[in-house]
C-alpha cells in the first residue's frame, strides 16, 4: 500500500514537471528574466536527463533551474541576483504545490539571498554555492531581539548567507551538493579586529515553522554553520561540516529558542561546539522568554579540540528543557556535552537525557560551568539565577581523558538532580585528576573512577531516559522524483 502511494506520487509530479517545464519554458514570452535553458549548452548530446531524488516531507510541484535566472556556475560571477529572482519567481507557487530551485553542477557565487515558504532548494552533488568574500555585498539586519545586540559586536550584524523568515515548509537538500562560505577572510579580520558588525551565519531562518536542512556538507561558514531561531518543528540529517579547528565560533548547528527539534547522522568538525543550543542572552533573553525544548540529537560525530560536542547554552535566558542526546561519538574534543552559564542568565536549563556517548581524547568527559562570564553589556541582572537541574548521563565510554569531570555549580545556587550511570572513563597516561565538583549535588552507580562525593549517592540501575519519542520523530517523508530536461 505504502510504495504504491508513493509510486503513484512520484509519477504526477514527474508529470507535472515535464508538463510545467514545458509549458514555462514555450509560453512565457513576457517573462522579463532571461530564460536560457541549463542544458542548451550541449544540444549536440540530444537531451540530457537529469534524476533528482530525494526524501522530504513535502515534494514540489514547479521546479526551476538557477541557470534560467542568468546563473553562472564559473566561481567568479556574482549571481546574487539570480538566485533573488529565482526564488522570487517560485514564491508565486507557495499554494499551488509549491516550487524548488535547482542549483546544477557548478561554482556558484553569491551574497546573501533568503528563502521563500513552500520551497526547495537542491544542490547538485558537484554544486557548490560560494559565499561571496565582498563584506558590502553582505546587507546589515537587526540584532536578535532575544539578544539585544550582535554577538560579536554590539548593534546590528551582517545577514546570513542563506537566510528566510516567517516562513513554513523550506527544504534545504541535495545529493551532498556544497555550500562554502570562505570565511578565511572573515576570521583574518575578527581576529584583527576590522569588522564593525557581527558575522553572517551560513544558514538562518527566523520565525519559522517545518524546516529540513539534509545531505549537504558545509564548509567554512564565517561563524555559526545553521541557525534556526524562534523556529519549530525542523529535521537537519545528514550534514558534514567542516571548518578547520582553530577557526572562530565555527559552530556547527545551534538551535535558538527552538522547539521541536531532530538532529541526526551529521558529522562536525569546527573551531567551536558541533551542536549548542541556545535560548537568548541574559536580559535581553529572559524578557524574549523563548525556550529552546523537545529536541532530539543521536549518531553525531563530532571533532571539535577548542569545544563542546553538545553545548547548552552559555546563552540560555529562555530556557533549555527536554533535550534528548543518543549515540555521539567524539573523538578529539574538548568535552562531551556540556552546559555554560552564569549569574545573569536566569531561566534554567532542565530535563537533559544523554545515553551512550563514545568519546576518545578529550579533556573533560564532563564538564558544567555556572561562572561562564561573557554578557551582552552591563545591564543584566547579576542576581537572575539560573535553575540547572534534572541532568543524567548513561553509557558513557571515553579514553585517553585529561580530567574525568569538572562540574561546577554556583554558590548558593547548586546544580541539583544530575545523574550518572554505567561510565568508564580512562585517563590518559600520567593524569591524575579526575573529579572536582563545587555546588552541585546528585547520585551515580557504575561509575570509574569513582566520582566526587557529592554524586556517591547510590542510584539503582540506569539514570533516566524518556521512553515516548517526541512528535517530531513521526514527521512523514515522502520520495520526491523529478525528471529534468
Ligand atoms: C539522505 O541521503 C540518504 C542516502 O543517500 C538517504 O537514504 C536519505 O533518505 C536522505 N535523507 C534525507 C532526509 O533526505
Ligand atoms: C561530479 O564531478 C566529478 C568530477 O568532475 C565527475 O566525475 C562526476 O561524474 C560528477 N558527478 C555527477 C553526478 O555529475
Ligand atoms: C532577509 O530576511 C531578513 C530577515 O527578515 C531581512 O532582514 C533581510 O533584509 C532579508 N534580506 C534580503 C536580501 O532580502
Ligand atoms: C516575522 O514575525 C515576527 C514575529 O511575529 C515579526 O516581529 C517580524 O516583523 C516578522 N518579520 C518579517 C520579515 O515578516
Ligand atoms: C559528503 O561530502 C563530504 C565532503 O566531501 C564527505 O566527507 C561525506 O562523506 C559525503 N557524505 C556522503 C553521505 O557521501
Ligand atoms: C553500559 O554501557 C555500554 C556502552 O557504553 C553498553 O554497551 C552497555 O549495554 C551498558 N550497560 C547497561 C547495563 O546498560
Amino acid at each position: 500500500m505504502e510504495s504504491q502511494r508513493h509510486r503513484s506520487f512520484s509519477i504526477t509530479i514527474k508529470l507535472t514537471t515535464w508538463l510545467l517545464l514545458i509549458a514555462t519554458v514555450s509560453i512565457s514570452p513576457s517573462h522579463a528574466v532571461p530564460r536560457r535553458g541549463p542544458y542548451d549548452e550541449k544540444p549536440r548530446y540530444g537531451n540530457p536527463i537529469t534524476e533528482i531524488k530525494y526524501s522530504s516531507p513535502s515534494c514540489r510541484a514547479h521546479v526551476s533551474s538557477l541557470t534560467e535566472f542568468g546563473g553562472v556556475g564559473d566561481g567568479t560571477t556574482l549571481n546574487t541576483n539570480a538566485f533573488r529572482s529565482a526564488v522570487e519567481h517560485l514564491s508565486q507557487y507557495s499554494s499551488t504545490g509549491g516550487g524548488m530551485l535547482y542549483v546544477p553542477a557548478g561554482r556558484w557565487l553569491t551574497g546573501p539571498f533568503n528563502l521563500t515558504s513552500y520551497f526547495t532548494l537542491y544542490l547538485h552533488k558537484n554544486a557548490t554555492i560560494l559565499g561571496t568574500q565582498d563584506v558590502n555585498q553582505w546587507p546589515l539586519i537587526d540584532p536578535l531581539p532575544s539578544y539585544g545586540r550582535g554577538r560579536d559586536k554590539p548593534g546590528g550584524r551582517y545577514s546570513s548567507l542563506i537566510g528566510g523568515a516567517n516562513l513554513t515548509d523550506v527544504v534545504i537538500t541535495g545529493d551532498n551538493g556544497t555550500i562554502d562560505g570562505q570565511g578565511a577572510s572573515w576570521w583574518q579580520k575578527f581576529h584583527k579586529n576590522q569588522l564593525k558588525y557581527t558575522r553572517g551565519y551560513l544558514i538562518e531562518l527566523l520565525y519559522s515553522d517545518q524546516i529540513l536542512i539534509s545531505n549537504l556538507t558545509l564548509v567554512n561558514s564565517p561563524a555559526w554553520n545553521i541557525h534556526p531561531v524562534y523556529s519549530s518543528n525542523i529535521v537537519v540529517s545528514g550534514i558534514t561540516i567542516l571548518a578547520p579547528v582553530h577557526s572562530p565560533n565555527t559552530d556547527g548547528i545551534n538551535p535558538d529558542s527552538c522547539s521541536q527539534v531532530r538532529i541526526e547522522d551529521c558529522y562536525v568538525v569546527s573551531g567551536d561546539d558541533c551542536v549548542a543550543i541556545k535560548s537568548g542572552w541574559d536580559e535581553y533573553g529572559i524578557s524574549y522568554g523563548m525556550p529552546s525544548q523537545h529536541i532530539v540529537i543521536r549518531r553525531l560525530t563530532c571533532i571539535s579540540p577548542t569545544s563542546a560536542v553538545i553545548a547548552l547554552g552559555s546563552e540560555m535566558s529562555g530556557g533549555i528543557q527536554d533535550v534528548r542526546a543518543e549515540d555521539i561519538t567524539a573523538i578529539n574534543s574538548e568535552s562531551g556535552v556540556r552546559i555554560k552559564t552564569a549569574p545573569g542568565r536566569g531561566a534554567y536549563v532542565k530535563d537533559v537525557y544523554v545515553r551512550g556517548m563514545n568519546l576518545n581524547t578529550m579533556k573533560w568527559a564532563f564538564w558544567m560551568t555556572g561562572n561562564y562570564k561573557s554578557h551582552p553589556d552591563n545591564n543584566y541582572d547579576p542576581n537572575a539565577m539560573p535553575e540547572v537541574t534534572s541532568i543524567s548521563y548513561s553509557n558513557v565510554v571515553a579514553t585517553q581523558v585529561t580530567t574525568a569531570a569538572r562540574l561546577e555549580g554556583i554558590p548558593n545556587d547548586a546544580f541539583t538532580g544530575i545523574c550518572i550511570s554505567n561510565v568508564t572513563v580512562s585517563m590518559a597516561k600520567s593524569k591524575k585528576y579526575t573529579w572536582t565538583c563545587t555546588d552541585v549535588e546528585g547520585v551515580s552507580s557504575d561509575v570509574s573512577p569513582q566520582p566526587c562525593e557529592p554524586l556517591q549517592g547510590k542510584h539503582e540501575g540506569s539514570c533516566p531516559f524518556p521512553t515516548e519519542s517526541l512528535p517530531i520523530d513521526t514527521v512523514e517523508f515522502q520520495q520526491c522524483s523529478y525528471t529534468l530536461p
